[in-house]
C-alpha cells in the first residue's frame, strides 16, 4: 500500500555520476563497487548483538577490496572452493585461518584435505564422504550441514534445502554422521544450515536456529550454530527493505532460549549487492514489430541474473539522467541467447543514443563472480570506489 512501504536507501551512484562517466570512458563493460556503501552494510550486521560470528560469502563478490574491507570491518570469510580459499590467503596472507570457513558441495577429496591443511573450519554434510575418505578427515574438528528439510528463497534455483536439494545432510542420518565421526575421532564443534538466497521470511531464521540448537544438544560436542546467509536487498522500487531491526530482535528471542551455542552468520548478497553497478556502452537503438530494443557491449555473459532467475535490475541512462524517462525499451545484450535480456519496457530517455553509458544497479553480488566469456566476449573489468 503507497505510503506504508520503507522507502528503499537512497543509492550512492547519482552523487557519483561524473566519477563513473570518467571510468566508462577508460572503457566498458565495467562493474564498479563503491567500499562506503560494503563498510555501511557491514556495520548495520556488527551492530546486531545476539550474533557472534560473522562470516562474509566470498561468492558474491571476491574483489580483492572487497575482501579487505570486510575483513577490516570483523568479518570471517566463508569459501566453497579452493579457487576461493587460495584468492583469500593470496589477498591477505596474514589472517588467521580460524576466521576462514570452508563450505564446499560435492567437492574432490583433496580440496577438503588442502582446507584442513590450511586450518580452515571445514563443514561436511555427508557420510559417505567419512566412509570413503577416513585419512582426510580422521583427528579433525569438523562443522555439520544439515538439511532441515524446508528451503526458502527468491527463487527455486537458489533454494537449498528440502528433498529436492543437493546440499545437506539428510536430519534422519545425524545419528550416522556422529558414529561414523566419532569413530575416526572427528569432533563436531558447529552445526550449520543454509535454506536459500533472497530470504525475507523473518520466522525461517528463528526456526532453522531451534532446530539446529535442538541437533546440537543431540550431538553434545557443538559450540556454534551457522544460520547461514540469505539476507534479501530490495532490488525493486516496490521491494520494502529486509527489516534488520525485526530480524535481531526474533534471533535475540530465540537465542535467549538456547544460550549455549554461539550464533554465526554468512551473508553475501546484503553486504555487497547494493555497493555495485555495471556500467555499460549502448550499441545500437532499434525497432522491430513496435518493440524498441537498446543494445548493451555487454549481456547475460557479465550479468547473469536476469537470464537465470528473471532477476529485476534498475537500469539507469547514465549520461541522461537528468532528462525525462519518456521512452520504453526491452534492453538487451550481444550475446547469441534469447534470454540475453536485462529487462523489458525499462523507462529511458527516448534520445537514448549508441555511445551512451547505462547503469546497471545492485549488481555487486552474483555478478561479476558468475560472469563467463560466452560467445568469446570479455570479462568486465572491475573497479573500486574508496
Ligand atoms: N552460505 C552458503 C552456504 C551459501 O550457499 C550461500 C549462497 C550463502 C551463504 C550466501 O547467501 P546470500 O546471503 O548471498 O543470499 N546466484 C544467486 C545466489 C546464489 C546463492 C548461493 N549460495 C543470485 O544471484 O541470486
Amino acid at each position: 500500500i503507497e505510503g506504508q512501504l520503507r522507502p528503499k536507501p537512497t543509492p550512492w551512484w547519482p552523487a557519483e555520476r561524473e566519477r563513473l562517466l570518467a571510468l566508462a570512458g577508460a572503457g566498458t563493460p565495467r562493474y564498479v563497487y563503491h567500499l562506503p556503501t560494503v563498510r555501511e552494510r557491514a556495520r548495520q550486521l556488527a551492530g546486531i548483538t545476539a550474533v557472534d560470528r560473522r562470516y562474509y560469502a566470498i561468492k558474491a563478490n571476491s574483489h580483492p577490496a572487497v575482501l579487505r574491507t570486510l575483513v577490516e570491518e570483523g568479518f570471517g570469510l566463508e569459501c566453497v572452493s579452493l579457487g576461493e580459499l587460495r584468492r583469500v590467503f593470496e589477498v591477505l596472507p596474514d589472517l588467521p585461518p580460524s576466521r576462514v570457513l570452508f563450505t564446499p558441495s560435492f567437492a574432490p577429496s583433496d580440496e577438503y584435505a588442502a582446507a584442513l591443511a590450511l586450518g580452515v573450519t571445514v563443514t561436511l554434510d555427508n557420510v559417505e564422504a567419512l566412509q570413503r575418505w577416513p585419512g582426510v578427515f580422521r583427528g579433525h574438528n569438523l562443522w555439520l550441514r544439515i538439511d532441515l528439510g524446508h528451503g526458502d528463497g527468491h527463487h527455486e534455483k537458489v533454494t537449498t534445502g528440502g528433498k529436492k536439494s543437493k546440499f545437506g545432510l539428510a536430519a534422519a542420518r545425524v545419528d550416522e554422521f556422529v558414529d561414523a565421526a566419532r569413530a575416526l575421532d572427528v569432533r563436531i564443534t558447529g552445526v550449520h544450515a543454509h535454506l536459500g538466497s533472497g530470504v525475507e521470511t523473518r520466522a525461517h531464521w528463528r526456526q532453522m536456529y531451534d532446530e539446529l540448537a535442538g541437533f546440537a544438544r543431540r550431538i553434545g560436542t557443538v559450540q556454534v550454530l551457522d544460520i547461514g546467509g540469505g539476507l534479501p536487498i530490495p532490488y525493486g522500487q516496490d521491494d520494502e527493505p529486509f527489516d534488520l531491526d525485526d530480524w535481531a530482535e526474533g534471533l535475540a528471542e530465540i537465542k535467549a532460549v538456547h544460550p549455549a551455542f554461539e550464533l554465526a552468520i554468512e551473508p553475501g548478497r546484503f553486504l555487497v549487492a547494493e555497493a555495485g553497478v555495471l556500467l555499460a556502452s549502448t550499441t545500437q537503438v532499434v525497432e522491430k514489430d513496435g518493440v524498441h530494443r537498446v543494445g548493451l557491449d555487454t549481456g547475460m555473459n557479465a550479468l547473469i541474473r536476469p537470464a537465470l532467475y528473471d532477476a529485476w535490475h534498475e537500469i539507469k541512462n547514465l549520461q541522461r539522467l537528468d532528462e525525462a524517462a519518456d521512452g520504453a525499451f526491452d534492453v538487451v545484450g550481444p550475446i547469441c541467447e534469447s534470454s540475453d535480456v536485462f529487462g523489458h519496457r525499462v523507462r529511458l530517455p527516448s534520445t537514448t543514443t549508441p555511445g551512451d553509458c547505462v547503469l546497471i544497479a545492485d549488481a555487486g553480488a552474483y555478478g561479476f563472480t558468475m560472469a563467463s566469456t560466452y560467445n568469446l566476449r570479455a570479462l568486465p573489468a572491475e573497479d573500486v570506489i574508496e
